[in-house]
């Protein structure tokens, strides 16, 4: 599959200066977006994954068809006051601001192995807020998986040693 071509590149969005890279046209086709899901499960199984933990909003669109794939369970980690039940919180930045996460705090049992899934791996600013809410809880990160890894941005480093997945680099 040429990933590229299926992946719009959008100047200036959403701040003068960031050329956002838009996966619409790969979400809207269903060969591509089920190859580019499996490949990602193939990954995840291979940890092991008990269960995925996403980041709101694009990270659904990844996390929770991995997750079903994976007959594995789902967790949504939310923008600040969108959980109805009791959270933790961390504060993160990434390419193009700030914001705060949050994550129910019943959601995971300790030593559930948790693989990460978002569209964009960019600062890695959103993923190791992510990654913390989860090791907070106890769960075990055994990996993270994206479709889109901007590498000159380096969020890999920012993830440690752990096992990092992406389907396209740019
Ligand atoms: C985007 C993207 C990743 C994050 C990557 O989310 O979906 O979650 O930025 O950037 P980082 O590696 O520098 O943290 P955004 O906050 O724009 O939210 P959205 O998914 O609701 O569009
Ligand atoms: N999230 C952070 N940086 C991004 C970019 N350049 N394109 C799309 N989503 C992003």
């Amino acid at each position: 599959m040429n990933w590229q071509t299926l992946i719009r590149e959008i100047p200036d969005f959403p701040q003068p200066g960031i050329l956002f890279r838009d996966i619409t046209p790969l979400l809207a086709n269903g060969e591509a977006y089920r190859q580019a899901i499996n490949t990602l499960a193939d990954f995840a199984r291979e940890l092991k994954a008990e269960l995925i933990v996403g980041p709101e909003a694009r990270g659904y669109v990844v996390g929770a068809p991995l997750a079903f794939a994976l007959e594995a369970g789902f967790v949504p980690v939310r923008k600040k006051g969108k959980l109805p039940g009791q959270t933790i919180s961390v504060q993160y930045g990434l390419e193009y601001g700030k914001d705060v996460l949050e994550i129910h705090k019943d959601a995971i049992l300790p030593g559930q192995r948790v693989v990460v899934a978002d569209d964009l791996l960019a600062t890695g600013g959103t993923m190791s807020a992510t990654m913390n809410l989860v090791e907070k809880l106890g769960g075990n990160v055994v990996g993270a998986a994206f479709l889109i890894e901007l590498s000159e941005l380096r969020g890999r480093e920012k993830l440690g040693n752990l096992d990092v997945y992406t389907l396209v680099q740019y």
